[in-house]
């Protein structure tokens, strides 16, 4: 690594959000009451062409815990609690349809089903969960029906369900194929039964196959990162996130379970995402936002060049859908104007959907101010620059964020215009910090140490 680019990494590598949203869900401060939700998702503004809502229902089960997990998850054995879960989450659908009147009733352009584990399901339940989101609804044209799998708890009887209800994406937790970095996060999957999925799946009519995989974790090198690809390049899929392993142990105490001298960081992480991207390169798969590639048949990689490209909390999607309803715990909905989070545990959950009430655990109401910073931020995260000319794209702070966009110029990471800034090729290893320096939340209260991952 030449010596500068090595300077800019120490420089920027401080903990920093993700920017799926903003404001970042540590700011939020104002939730919404259940009446001002429901009225700004029958009211949803940022909507493009082909409106539509999207549905996120979030199941958290999964069977066992990997150690380096920073989702919600509930790691259980005990399958007598997936059935009654399903009936609460139609529970809380129900309270929606009653709630939202029927001239508001957009089609349904996206359902997203995450985890946890969704396949944790049996096939019925999956099947009942799926039917009973979408009986009486109108399907948008191009709906987009998708959800996450486990290999390790995916059965042929789950895909066939889900085919058979109209699903055509699959993504599948794959993180890592050496052997010795599956032992150290307790989770041991083999490229021959990630092939079995994959092959079903395509047989059953999938056409949007999507991996998980993480750089960053314990033992990973440069040559086992060069297998684990070798391998992706082997089973084919359409797009791939590659995700910063996120190491948070105060909040994930699991992530204890393997020692911090045994995790790459700093110059030698961005090695390792560095060496991957390369070789995606070398397999037909171009770089779209931060952290995901798509092959040129892939809708994201069109989305990148049509600038249809959206960020939300599940990563890139390839159009943005408002609004987006989050069933199920922990979920969050999204109306452009205002967030809005479950209850995160199972029980207050199910207590409060039975109760016949909302179960929004803390949102927030953006202002003015907020509505602006955060097209600027999306703009960065999703095109790798923004403009401010227009009064509407305007705010204050904007002045205020310039000494430190000027900054990130002097470093290359950015080149300012008169109206705005774009992103050089060398900053996009930085765009987290762009994106803070134009986050006025965390320029007016530090967040403290230890909330967020390192940026870099
Ligand atoms: C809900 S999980 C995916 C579905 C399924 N539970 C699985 O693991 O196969 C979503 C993805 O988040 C990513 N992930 C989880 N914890 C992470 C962390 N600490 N840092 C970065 N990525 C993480 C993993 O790539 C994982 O596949
Ligand atoms: S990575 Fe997936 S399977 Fe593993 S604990 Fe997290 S959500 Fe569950």
């Amino acid at each position: 690594m030449n010596p500068e680019y090595s300077q800019l990494l120490r420089r920027h590598d401080v903990p920093g959000p993700r920017y799926t949203s903003y404001p970042t869900v540590p700011y939020w401060t104002t939730t919404p009451g259940p009446d001002d939700w429901l009225e700004s998702l029958a009211n949803p503004v940022g909507t493009g062409p082909g409106a539509g809502a999207a549905i996120y229902v979030h199941v958290p089960f999964c069977e066992s815990l990997c150690t380096y997990c920073g989702c919600n998850t509930r790691i259980t054995r005990n399958r007598s609690l997936a059935p009654p879960y399903v009936d609460v989450v139609l529970a809380e659908w129900q309270l929606y349809r009653d709630r939202l009147s029927p001239a508001n009733n957009l089609p349904l352009a996206e359902l997203h089903i995450g985890g946890g584990t969704p396949t944790y399901l049996e096939p019925r339940d999956l099947g009942r969960l799926v039917e009973g989101i979408l009986s009486g609804v109108r399907l948008a044209d191009h709906a987009e029906l998708s959800i996450e799998t486990d290999p390790r708890v995916t059965r042929r009887a789950h895909l066939e369900v889900l085919a058979e209800l109209g699903f055509t994406r699959i993504s599948l937790g794959i993180q890592d194929f050496d052997p010795a970095v599956q032992k150290s996060v307790n989770r041991v999957q083999g490229e021959d039964l990630v092939r079995k999925v994959v092959d079903e799946a395509r047989e059953l009519g999938f056409r949007g196959v999507n991996f998980d995989l993480i750089y960053g974790l314990p033992f990973q090198t440069e040559s086992s990162i060069r297998k684990t690809l070798e391998a992706v390049g082997r089973l084919g899929p359409d797009r791939l996130a590659f995700y910063a392993y996120a190491h948070v142990p105060w909040i994930k105490p699991w992530q204890r379970t393997f020692t911090e001298d045994d995790l790459p960081v700093g110059e030698a992480k961005r090695h390792l995402y560095e060496t991957g991207r390369d070789l995606l390169a070398d397999s037909g798969f171009h770089e779209v936002g931060m952290d995901h590639f798509a092959k040129e048949s892939d809708s994201l990689w069109k989305a990148a060049n049509d600038g249809t490209l959206h960020r939300n909390f599940m990563g890139y999607t390839a159009r943005p859908v408002f609004p987006l309803i989050g069933l199920g715990v922990s979920s969050i909905g999204d109306s452009w104007r205002s967030f809005a989070q479950n209850e995160k545990a199972v029980e207050p959950y199910s207590q409060r959907v039975l109760a016949g009430e909302l179960p929004i655990l803390r949102g927030h109401v953006l202002d003015r101010e907020d509505l602006v910073l955060r097209r600027h931020i999306l703009n960065v995260m999703t095109q790798f620059a923004t403009r401010w000319a227009e009064p509407e794209l305007r705010t204050p702070f904007l002045e205020e964020s310039l000494p430190r966009l000027a900054a990130l110029a002097d470093d290359g990471i950015l080149e300012l215009h008169g109206d705005g800034c774009t992103v050089t090729p060398i900053g996009r290893a930085f765009l987290r910090n762009v994106c803070m320096a134009l986050d006025a939340r965390l320029a007016r209260k530090d967040p403290g140490d230890r909330l967020f991952s390192r940026a870099v």
